[in-house]
């Protein structure tokens, strides 16, 4: 399958913390900062290509975990080849790491067509995405990282593109302009995004197929975890799968992330088997908590619940309290503590849980 990814590079390539606040005297606050970024969901740099292209499952059956979305593809397969018709547009979205660029990779193989990937950023000029559309083959997929994120004169020449398969190209401006209408091939559009709600409605309301992917469960993590480390050839017992899939954020990115970690770990100390200790102890040294929080997991929440009397806090005021960016920590911190009962977000801002305070050891 040909994969033409003009992706770039997220705008944040190592998710680390920006401000080293003068905080960290804190009560209960880890005092260092951990440099590694692991637990970011966004993949590395070096994580986009060929050792995470070898861990990917190939095919809808091999794909864990996503029930529901699983369930849906399938029909919507079998019915469009049945047919010898394209597969409607799809918009997948949900928190990054949870495999929609996966999932396009699959369909392609499914439906016995190429996928190419590119991601908004780079289709900044019309010419970009009218470069890609007229270089696809009948039935491609076309993948669209970060979707909410085209330009206006991108989306509106995909407009037609999606409903029509017809490229509109306008010359000249003004009263001169003229308007020339090329055919495309059929095509299916897979876009991604974290954000759906920036989504315009003309463009949402083109994608016929509009799936969420949830975090993944820990025993879904858990065979994911097994079923990479056999690909490693790392030898992993069964709680050792279990201690990575824990703290792994209910991501796959970064459980496959935390295994190769530990792998080393496990190699540099000479120890045989990952079991459940030697998982626990490496990931430890990575500053790794029993439920996959990191050092900013821990701020953000020690700041509602010492500055802000455990919330509700705005956004805006948790940003300037933490330094850290306000998407980001809407983004990337979040969607996970939101997930496991560790944050709320209310009409006035966020309230931090007793579950979280618990966890931070606070009364
Ligand atoms: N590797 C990464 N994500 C996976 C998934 N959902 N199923 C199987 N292997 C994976």
């Amino acid at each position: 399958m040909a994969i033409i990814s003009s992706k770039q590079q997220s705008p944040q390539p190592d998710g680390q913390p920006k401000q080293r606040r003068g905080s960290a005297e804190r009560r209960n606050l880890p005092k260092a900062a951990p440099e590694s970024g692991i637990l970011q969901p966004i993949a590395a740099a070096d994580e986009e290509g060929k050792q995470e292209e070898s861990l990917r499952p190939q095919r809808l059956a091999d794909y864990i975990g996503q029930k529901d979305l699983k369930g849906v593809l399938e029909i919507a397969i079998q019915a469009a080849k049945g047919r010898g018709e394209t597969m409607d547009h799809l918009l997948l979205y949900g928190p990054p790491g949870l495999g929609k660029t996966t999932m396009s990779l699959i369909l392609a193989t499914e439906m016995g067509v190429n996928c190419k990937i590119t991601a908004a950023p780079a289709l900044e000029r019309p010419r970009d995405i009218a470069g890609i559309l007229v270089s696809l083959n009948p039935g491609d997929i076309l993948f669209i990282d970060e979707i909410h994120r085209l330009s206006r004169l991108t989306e509106e020449l995909l407009y037609p593109a999606m409903e029509d398969f017809r490229l509109d190209i306008t010359t000249g401006k003004g009263q001169t302009a003229k308007t020339r209408s090329l055919p495309l091939p059929k095509f299916t559009l897979v876009g991604a995004t974290t954000r759906v709600g920036s989504l315009t409605s003309p463009l949402r309301d083109r994608f016929g197929l509009i799936q969420r992917l949830r975090f993944y469960e820990p025993d879904e993590l858990t065979l994911i975890v097994q079923r990479t480390a056999e690909i490693l050839q790392a030898p992993v017992t069964e709680d050792g799968a279990e201690e990575i899939a824990r703290r792994a954020r209910g991501t796959p990115r970064i459980a496959n992330r935390l295994l190769k970690r530990v792998r080393d770990y496990a190699q540099v100390k000479k120890y045989g088997d990952i079991n459940q200790d030697v998982a626990a102890e490496a990931l430890e040294l990575f500053n790794v908590d029993p439920r996959g929080l990191d050092w900013t997991d821990r701020l953000v929440l020690s700041v509602i619940i010492e500055q802000f009397n455990g919330g509700p806090v705005g956004l805006e005021a948790l940003a300037a309290s933490t330094g850290e960016d306000a998407q980001t920590i809407e983004e990337v911190y979040e969607p996970y503590l939101l997930q496991i009962g560790y944050l709320h977000r209310t009409p006035r801002g966020r309230v931090a849980t007793p579950a979280a305070r618990k966890h931070l050891g606070y009364e």
